[in-house]
């Protein structure tokens, strides 16, 4: 179980972005979270994430049983915690399979062989319809923007986490990578049925593969509803005004 409360968070430089966000999500449950650009999405999966960048000034998250508002990021990620954007940058001389392996020692503790990663890695890469070669590319390096998606699922389908935020899930994919990227996550969720997946995305084409439990929506730092996947038709057809604190609705 994953439970934001209450939660408000500043930037550095003491500016808050987010002014009480509040979020549920149970083992095996889908979210989807929706928003204008500005409303504070990515700030919220960084916050999650721990990143430094932000200061909670107020409410908690708590994973598991467990306050986790003040744990760094590598203390979450071991606890089970996945940030698909945790690691955007290309990361100079280090191969998408190192780095897996890497990552699987910090979470796991397991320490694979470049070659046993190899074979446990394969089966994935074809589900995701990747390249053997590419597991011996430098991370992100030249990575096109399905070829990063692709990526953070195969790092997701890898390190088994129980809980996953996926910021910006779609965004760069074609259409028949969107499938793919999509049919992953659903692989991923048929061998780990009680992952929990936050999905930040823009678009409802995405939602009619993932089929959320519950849809929130995001605006100026708050959660102004939430619904079922018919939410995101009804963003995509009538847009944000609906939703605006003194709009139509
Ligand atoms: N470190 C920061 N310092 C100052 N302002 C910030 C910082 N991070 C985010 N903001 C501001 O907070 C607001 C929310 O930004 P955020 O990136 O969370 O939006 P978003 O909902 O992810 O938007 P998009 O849909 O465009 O990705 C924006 O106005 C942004 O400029
Ligand atoms: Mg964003």
């Amino acid at each position: 179980m994953f439970e934001v409360r209450d939660l408000h968070a500043s930037s550095a430089e003491g500016v808050e972005i987010l002014h009480g966000v509040d979020l549920v999500v149970l083992p095996g449950e889908v979210h989807a979270l929706m928003g204008p650009n500005g409303s504070g999405k990515s700030t919220l999966a960084a916050v999650l994430l721990g990143s430094p960048e932000y200061v909670v000034t107020k409410g908690a998250i708590r994973f598991k049983g467990d306050d986790i508002t003040d744990w760094s990021t590598d203390v979450r990620g071991k606890a089970g915690l996945f940030l698909a954007f945790q690691y955007p940058l290309e990361v100079a001389g280090v191969s998408v399979i190192n780095f897996l392996r890497q990552a699987l020692s910090a979470r796991k503790g397991i320490d694979l062989s470049v070659l046993e990663l190899r074979l446990a890695i394969m089966g994935w890469m074809d589900r995701l319809d990747m390249d053997p070669s590419f597991a011996d590319r430098y991370l992100n390096e030249g990575f096109s923007g399905g070829e990063k998606k692709r990526n953070e699922i195969l790092q997701m389908a890898i390190l088994e986490p129980e809980m996953a935020i996926l910021d910006e899930t779609d965004s760069g994919l074609d259409i028949d990578a969107l499938r793919i990227v999509a049919d992953g996550i659903a692989e991923v969720r048929s061998d780990r049925p009680d992952l929990g997946i936050v999905t930040i995305t823009h678009y409802r084409r995405l939602l009619h593969y993932l089929r959320p439990d519950v849809v929130h929506i995001l605006m100026d730092g708050r959660v102004v509803e939430r619904g079922g996947p018919d939410l995101a038709e009804r963003l995509e057809a009538g847009g944000f005004d609906e939703f605006r604190p003194g709009g139509s609705a």
